[in-house]
């Protein structure tokens, strides 16, 4: 349509040109504030021709090429701009009372956008019992005047929900502060924005942010089999709850890339018996963080799970003690047996060429990072997260803990011991007294 229009203008304008053959003035066009605006605000288009011989313009303003004009006036005003008044401008001026027109100015662009809740963690989402984490929502290009509220997604069925958190107004200035991170923080986060003052705005909630909050000693490991990270597709998949007692109850449940909170049980995608859920075939669309979830709301043991098509890195789903030795294999399901010879890249870095199976001895933290492998002709596979476990390290914090508590009592005692003794004294001082 706009196209259609274009010769129309170009006509207009050719005549303004042929019309006046004194100097040409070019008007400029000015949009106050000069930055892009959101939905509700108020904006001013200013057109200004400089010629001290004239004393009073009639201004004639387009937008987006249209033949027709829209605005006569030296400023246009939108009060409440919307996205449909977003476009390119132009105006130019005729002389009241004289022949006289100006150039078309340039054309300047208005853009108007609907403000935006991003949603971002720091440091981390991946955390261990007691480390600090802080969630910050901002709206994408304007950092004042916002109040905000927080909701984590819940699962109902096959339906995800927000649910406002019962401390959402602790968040409200746009940081939303845990100091020391407990099981009951895991979750997928998302927020909300509104704007204090008029026009009143909300945002649409934000991006979802979940944080992964690891226990000390979880009550149940989820299990997968084949052991691995990284996993082919079309294939089968299972993934059980186990606990050293019981595992009765628990279930799994899984946070894909797409965003989605999903329950196997209640699922297309995998079928839930007793403890163990199953995945078969097997998709990329699997690629999540997978869990085992209690009815009561405990979750434990989060875990990455990668499906790709073509070839994959077989690496270890648990993390790996300090000292243990690392192997890692690359796999392939076209060919028979599947291993590869293949290089082993960390963190980008190459560091062992043409082996089909790749040993780390005695494992440290300094081998914690991105893995992956490639092969000429059959490609690469998606990288793995590789974390090392200091030995010892999370039995001396409980070693810490429990001393404590068992210290507690001999303290009571102590206290209690000092606190009889004081009275005592002070009764017999009385007693002096009186006896005096
Ligand atoms: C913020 O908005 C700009 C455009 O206005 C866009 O390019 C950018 O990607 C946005 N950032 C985020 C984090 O959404
Ligand atoms: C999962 O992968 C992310 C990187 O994508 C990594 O930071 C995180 O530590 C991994 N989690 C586990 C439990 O391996
Ligand atoms: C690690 O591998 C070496 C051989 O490369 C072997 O001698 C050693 O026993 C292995 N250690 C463990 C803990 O498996």
């Amino acid at each position: 349509m706009q196209l259609c229009q274009l010769p129309l203008l170009l006509l207009l304008l050719s005549n303004i040109h042929s019309e006046h053959t004194e100097e040409i003035l070019k008007p400029k066009v000015t949009i106050i504030p000069d930055h892009p605006v959101f939905r509700g605000e108020t904006v001013t288009l200013r057109c200004d021709i400089h010629d001290e011989g004239v004393t009073s313009w009639r201004y004639n303003w387009y937008k987006d090429g249209s033949i027709s004009v829209f605005s006569e006036r030296q400023e246009h005003t939108f009060s409440s701009v919307t996205e449909s008044d977003a476009g390119k401008y132009s105006c130019y001026g005729t002389e009241t009372e004289g022949p006289r027109r100006s150039q078309l100015s340039d054309e300047v662009t208005l853009a108007v956008s609907a403000p935006r809740a991003v949603l971002s963690v720091s440091p981390q989402k991946w955390l261990t019992e007691g480390d600090p984490v802080t969630l910050i929502c901002e709206v994408n290009g304007s950092s004042t005047g916002w109040t905000f509220s927080w909701f984590t997604k819940t699962v109902s069925g096959s339906r995800n929900d927000y649910e406002l958190l019962s401390d959402s107004s602790r968040g409200a200035g746009g940081k939303y502060t845990v100091s020391s991170a407990d099981l009951k923080h895991t979750g997928v986060y998302v927020c909300k924005a509104e704007r204090d003052n008029p026009p009143k705005y909300t945002t649409q909630h934000s991006n979802t942010q979940p944080l992964w909050v690891t226990g000390v000693s979880p009550p149940v490991s989820l299990i997968i089999s084949p052991s691995r990270t990284q996993h082919f597709t079309s294939v089968s998949l299972s993934l059980s709850c186990e606990g050293q007692s019981n595992s009765d109850g628990w279930t799994v449940r899984r946070y894909t890339d797409s965003g989605r909170l999903e329950d196997c049980s209640s699922s297309v995608w995998g079928s839930q018996t007793g403890s163990t859920c199953t995945i078969r075939p097997t998709d990329p669309l699997d690629t999540g963080v997978y869990w085992c979830q209690s009815e009561s709301g405990e979750n434990h043991h989060h875990v990455n799970i990668t499906v790709h098509i073509g070839v994959i890195l077989e690496s270890p789903v648990h993390p790996v003690t300090e000292g243990d030795n690392l192997t890692l294999r690359c796999l392939y399901p076209y060919t028979s047996p599947p291993k590869l010879r293949a290089d082993f890249y960390k963190d980008g870095s190459l560091i062992q060429k043409q082996t089909t199976e790749m040993i780390i001895p005695t494992v440290s933290k300094s081998h914690e990072g991105f893995y992956y492998c490639k092969h000429p002709e059959s490609g690469e596979s998606p990288k793995s997260w590789i974390s090392v476990r200091v030995r010892g390290s999370k039995i001396s914090v409980l070693h810490i803990l429990s001393s404590v508590l068992a210290a507690c009592p001999y303290l009571l005692v102590t206290v209690v011991l000092i606190y009889k003794c004081c009275r005592m004294r002070v009764i017999s001082v009385e007693e002096e007294e009186t006896s005096i």
